[in-house]
């Protein structure tokens, strides 16, 4: 009976059966599974705003790593995309690591294929390279240090001067680095196709119409988005700066799932997201990836453990000694 249940939870996971769950109270469930199961939560930012609010710990790419490491649970459920699972199960080889939905990729991971990446390598053999976390665990293998948008250019900064650097894959979050660092880093041609949906004319009629407001920006934007921006940094580093600034209304560059725990903070502010140029109608960007985990396929993924992520030991060997270089520098 139950190898069958498990059958059929892997063919929904393939885009072959829908699984009925009639009258469950999905909230009630998860909870009830996170205790039998000694299963942690972990959500990004820009998950739906049911998962944020049950998830155990909800925060930006680094946070999510560090907990990942840290964690005592059995069982990870990681709330976010695949690259972000892969990582938390090549820091726990030996715990179960499920993603409600296989297929929540990433667009900027994917713009980064390992057998271009490692010809690129190496054409240039005295680079040493830094990757952004948003990348496969065959990029981070073929990596000296994996950074987040919170602490690339404390990681950045640390490398001596005279080092030449490739840095992939985001080409708008390197370009952005080079001009805070004063560095000439190589940039992979990689980019974010939500962060890259930003139309500056929208966003300056925008403006126009909210002439007291502050624009606030993802580094993962394109460099119009960015000059437009008084504040630039990662989700953690926007949610706090809403919350600690005197300002009262704030357009928003980035996926949409933050305005969630930023409305959340600061119930007295306005907080508007930035437009999109394909977008007429709602004006937000989101990430299609992100928003293919739901309530019922977080209830799915703790109670049939599936589907789990498995990286290969060889690969994970290798990968885990960037991110750790990583973990290391950010204590
Ligand atoms: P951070 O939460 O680290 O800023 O990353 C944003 C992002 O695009 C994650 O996919
Ligand atoms: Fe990837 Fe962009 Fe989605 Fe983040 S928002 S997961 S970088 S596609």
């Amino acid at each position: 009976m139950e190898i069958l249940e498990h059958a059929k939870r892997n063919l929904e996971n393939k885009g072959f059966l829908e699984i009925n769950t009639p009258n469950i109270d999905y909230v009630d469930e998860i909870k009830r599974l996170k205790k039998e199961k000694n299963a942690v939560i972990l959500a990004h930012y820009y998950q739906i705003d049911e998962i944020q609010a049950i998830a155990d710990f909800v925060g930006d790419s680094l946070y999510l790593a560090q907990k990942a490491a840290e964690t005592d649970a059995d069982m990870i459920v990681f709330a976010g995309v695949h690259f972000m699972a892969e990582t938390a199960k090549i820091l726990n080889p030996t715990k179960k690591v499920v993603l409600p939905d296989l297929k929540a990729g990433c667009s900027l991971a994917d713009s980064c294929p390992p057998k271009e990446f490692a010809a690129f390598k190496k054409e240039h053999p005295n680079h040493i390279v830094v990757t952004y976390i948003n990348c496969s665990a065959e990029i981070k293998a073929l990596s000296d240090i994996v950074c987040t948008s919170s602490n690339a250019k404390k990681i950045v900064d640390s490398i001596p001067l005279d080092q030449p650097i490739i840095f992939a894959p985001d080409r708008n979050l390197g370009a952005y680095l080079n001009k805070e660092t004063g560095r000439e880093m190589l940039l992979w041609d990689g980019a974010c196709m939500v962060h890259e949906a930003f139309s500056v004319e929208k966003l300056i009629t925008l403006y126009q119409k909210h002439p007291t407001a502050e624009i606030i920006a993802h580094p993962e934007s394109q460099a119009h988005i960015l000059k437009t921006a008084s504040y630039i940094g990662s989700t953690s580093g926007l949610l706090n700066h809403v919350k600690n600034s005197d300002k009262k209304t704030f357009i928003v560059a980035t996926e949409a799932g933050i305005l969630y725990q930023m409305m959340l903070d600061n119930p007295d502010k306005e907080i508007i997201p930035a437009p999109a140029k394909e977008d007429n109608t709602c004006a937000c960007s989101e990430c299609m990836y992100m928003k293919m985990n739901s309530m019922k396929k977080l209830y799915l993924c703790m109670q049939y453990e599936l589907p789990a992520i498995e990286v290969d030991k060889d690969l994970s060997k290798k990968a885990i000694v960037s991110i750790n270089r990583m973990l290391e520098l950010s204590k």
